[in-house]
């Protein structure tokens, strides 16, 4: 009896000892697991910001944008949780330009994005950058491209120790000049927020861009589509007016984002023309549709494109075009860019507008 007891406790004791070790190697499998687990997915995430992609094969590629400038080739690279990224991990295996075509003006700065796909930790130091034609643009260690003088070459990212990968952008270096207080970029005449046109510029609608458009409006009228000017030259002082205007009813900033102030209105130029009734109610209209389409074939661009705001300062306008000759609005309507795209120039006004008090 006192055996059996004795046996029993053993027998019950030996029974828990097994699962309490077999429960204690369970728990150390299981946290293993989870650190696998937390490290494999914080490695994949620190590398990509953005977006993350596991390929068919299961390897893990790394998708992200980079602005070359706002990374700094001096600094560690680290991860988005803020620890040092390992170096010895980084594999780029493909790199390419997010642009096709870059413009900057001499003496000007520009950057480039770049994708980047890599399968392991990679950053902005990992890249290295080159030119074909220093004496035309220089590009420096973090991307930036500065140029130099008027004329074109290549600029080149690559993996630092694997020139094999590596990515090309043509750059074109512009010249400004500035003739009797007009602003010529390549001899193209551009007026935006950061360059005006003095009050007495006068010319009236260019006859050429009158005849332009009219060639276009027949073309239109051939297939039942109704082109007609709803605006076109305007001077210093209608300007002045329809600013004023705009910004008494929705104050200066708001107006600005959809009206020139006085000189620096495109219509001022005599190349401009507003298609139709100049609202939002045109670009939902045939004529709308056919004006994307057919312009450039008759030396016109939208001017202000949807999506580029924030690069050519204003909303939307699918009315409002610019003549720049066939081959020219050709070429920036094949690129898909704007006219200060195309030019390497900004549009910002220095400071707020100086009638601001009176407008409020
Ligand atoms: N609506 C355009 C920006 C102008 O006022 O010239
Ligand atoms: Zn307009």
């Amino acid at each position: 009896m006192a055996r059996r007891t004795k046996e029993g406790f053993w027998e019950r004791f030996s029974r828990t000892g097994v699962i309490l070790i077999l429960l204690y190697v369970m728990f150390i499998i299981l946290g293993f697991a989870v650190r696998l687990l937390f490290f494999a997915d914080r490695q994949t995430t620190s590398i990509v910001p953005n977006q993350n992609i596991v390929s068919a094969e299961g390897t893990a590629t790394a998708t992200t944008s980079l602005e070359s400038t706002a990374l700094s080739a001096e600094s560690d690279p680290v991860s988005t949780d803020g620890t040092p990224v390992d170096q010895a991990d980084s594999t780029i295996v493909g790199l390419e330009m997010a642009q096709s075509f870059v413009a900057v003006l001499e003496g000007g700065t520009t950057s480039v994005s770049v994708n980047m796909s890599t399968t392991g930790q990679a950053s902005a130091n990992d890249l290295s950058w080159s030119s074909s034609d220093p004496s035309v643009a220089m590009v420096d260690s973090a991307g930036t491209i500065t140029g130099v003088q008027a004329g074109t070459c290549e600029i080149t990212v690559s993996a630092k120790g694997d020139d094999s990968v590596s990515a090309s952008v043509p750059v074109t270096v512009r010249r400004l000049e500035v003739i009797d207080g007009c602003t010529y970029v390549d001899s193209i005449l551009i007026v935006n927020k950061s360059y005006g046109l003095p009050a007495d510029y006068n010319p009236g609608l260019e006859d050429y861009v009158l005849d332009a458009f009219h060639v276009m409006q027949a073309a239109a009228a051939e297939e039942g589509l109704d082109l007609y000017i709803g605006s076109d030259f305007r001077d210093y002082e209608y300007q002045v007016t329809i600013y004023g205007n705009y910004s008494q009813l929705y104050g200066w900033e708001m107006a600005d984002t959809f009206s020139a102030r006085p000189g620096h209105s495109e219509h001022q130029t005599g190349l401009t023309i507003d298609c139709n009734s100049i609202d939002d109610s045109f670009g939902e209209t045939p004529e709308s549709e056919w004006l994307a389409q057919h312009c450039a074939e008759y030396g016109f661009i939208i001017r202000f494109p949807e999506g580029k705001e924030d690069i050519t300062g204003y909303q939307y306008e699918p009315w409002h075009i610019r003549y720049l000759g066939r081959e020219l609005a050709t070429e920036i309507n094949d690129l898909g860019i704007t006219l200060e795209e195309y030019l390497g120039v900004d549009s910002v006004y220095a400071g707020p507008w100086e009638g601001a008090a009176e407008s409020e």
